[in-house]
């Protein structure tokens, strides 16, 4: 089995996290630009959720098994559940700009490896991802002005 496998299940992990935390900032967010990030929230755990799918069958294809139950995801995660969802706007969205932080910082971490280990289809999904949270990073810093 491949070596990347416990670095995509944490990815996979994070991502749950994040997913979650993306549907709880989506019912809870407050403020006059409820229906701007009320939408954009939705996108974001959208985005998750395929990340989610797409890290599980690459860990699959890879001859390795994905994390498959909440309490194991959030045994492997290194991003924390937040229970502070009910605080202002701009502090979800500067939550959600550390949470894009961490996770660009994994996958660049894990497509690496991939390389170094001949993994060319890991590198090739984990990159876009973490080109992707860049444009998404830069606009939400944009958002708080
Ligand atoms: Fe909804």
């Amino acid at each position: 089995m491949s070596t990347v496998v416990p670095a995509l299940n944490g990815l996979l992990a994070d991502y749950q996290v994040h997913y979650q935390r993306m549907r709880a900032y989506h019912w809870n967010v407050k403020g006059p630009r409820f229906f701007e990030l009320h939408a954009k929230f939705e996108e974001l755990y959208t985005a998750a959720a395929l990340k989610v799918d797409a890290l599980a069958e690459r860990i699959l294809a890879l001859g390795g098994e994905p994390l498959a139950t909440l309490r194991a995801q959030l045994e492997a995660a290194s991003l924390k559940e937040d229970p502070q969802t009910h605080v202002g706007a701009e502090a979800l969205v500067k939550a959600t700009i550390r949470d894009f932080e961490a996770l660009n910082g994994s996958l660049r971490k894990t497509a690496r490896a991939a390389s170094q280990a001949g993994d060319d289809a890991t590198f090739n999904l984990l990159e876009p991802m973490a080109d992707e949270q860049e444009k998404t990073m830069w606009m939400l810093k944009a958002f708080l002005g």
